[in-house]
């Protein structure tokens, strides 16, 4: 009977061309002409009409399983290319929620703003507070009430950067001795850091931009002995081993007697080198006892109250510690310098 072989190599072929198939289109495109309704099954089904009844039964029985057959493997086909589907692109789009983010550079502090939180430190621990003052600061403040007169030729021994409404940069963290003695109640001992400002010819051992430290500590009885005492504690910590100070008269306008105070070379340890000059000290920081006028114009009698004070510049303190010859790196930005602290 041609007819069931008929339906026969129907299945053998539809089997073949399904099992080609690489999306649900193909599949659907082959479903249909193998059992759509111009199917090659259902043209075959057409000469079923010339059949006898019994033949009818047989075939019609075997075409209803060749629909089974065919749709069954059109559908496990189906469910196959779905799958493939998804696992592509499940694998493309994976991302793993868990995963933490990549360490990013981070910054760090510059070797100036290490320098002064040390002090900043050490300052507290022997019962010193912190000031800050502004950087823009009046005449009076700067000069004026530290006991540089209108005329006095020490003005010339800071060139100020003056603003247009008559104020200036503070040339000197100084200016904060005197919003100190303004709003504080003697006794009271205070650090002051900030950024100073001066009108220089940079160069590797000028700027026109830096950092102090102000110290001022006003009391009754306060003596020389004192600032000895506090400047070698202070240096003893910030270079980690004992330095030896010395004293030379130094002059600034707001202390009296003021000094230079000096420490004994680190690098030779006083024997004389290269770095001290082969003098064995080197000069570190200026102070002095508070000016009696300095404390009279803040309204404090300097009969009863007496002070010191000191000026501590940041740059050549970290120039030091890390023997970096040029002022400059610090305000550079320059981050191949900066990463190395
Ligand atoms: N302000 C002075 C300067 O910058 C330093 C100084 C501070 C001197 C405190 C004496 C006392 O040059």
């Amino acid at each position: 009977m041609s007819i069931i072989k008929e339906i026969e190599s129907i299945i053998l072929e539809a089997e073949e061309a399904l099992s080609k198939a690489q999306s649900e289109e193909e599949l659907d495109t082959n479903k249909n002409n193998f059992i759509g309704k111009k199917g090659k099954l259902t043209q075959v089904l057409k000469g079923l009409a010339s059949l006898s009844v019994e033949e009818k039964k047989t075939v019609g029985k075997l075409a209803n399983e060749a629909q089974v057959k065919i749709e069954s493997i059109v559908e496990s086909k189906r469910n196959k290319i779905k799958e493939e589907f998804y696992e592509v692109k499940l694998k493309s789009e994976f991302f793993d929620v868990l995963r933490t983010e990549e360490p990013k550079e981070k910054g760090s502090l510059h070797p100036i703003s290490q320098i002064q939180y040390e002090i900043e430190d050490i300052f507290t621990s022997m019962g010193f507070s912190i000031m800050d003052g502004p950087e823009v600061e009046t005449d009076e403040n700067n000069f004026g009430a530290l006991n540089f007169t209108e005329d006095h030729p020490a003005r010339d021994m800071q060139d100020t950067f003056y603003t247009k409404d008559g104020n200036l940069l503070r040339t000197h963290t100084s200016a904060i001795q005197v919003r100190a003695l303004r709003n504080l109640k003697p006794p009271f001992r205070i650090i002051a850091p900030g950024r100073v400002f001066r009108y220089e010819e940079v160069d590797a051992s000028h700027e026109n931009t830096f950092y102090q430290v102000e110290g001022m500590v006003v009391g009754e009885g306060i003596s020389i002995a004192h600032l000895i005492y506090t400047m070698e504690t202070l240096l003893s910590r910030v270079f980690r081993k004992e330095v030896k100070t010395r004293l030379r008269p130094g002059y600034f306008p707001f202390v009296e007697p003021g000094f230079e105070l000096d420490i004994n070379c680190l690098v030779c340890e006083g024997k004389g080198c290269s770095v001290c000059k082969q003098s064995g000290w080197l000069e570190l920081l200026p102070c002095g006892l508070v000016h009696p006028n300095v404390l009279s114009h803040a309204g404090l009698d300097p009969k009863k109250w007496s002070g010191f004070a000191f000026g501590l510049g940041l740059d050549r303190l970290v120039m030091m510690r890390y023997n970096i010859h040029d002022i400059r790196y610090f305000q550079s930005g320059n981050l191949r310098f900066l990463k190395q602290f």
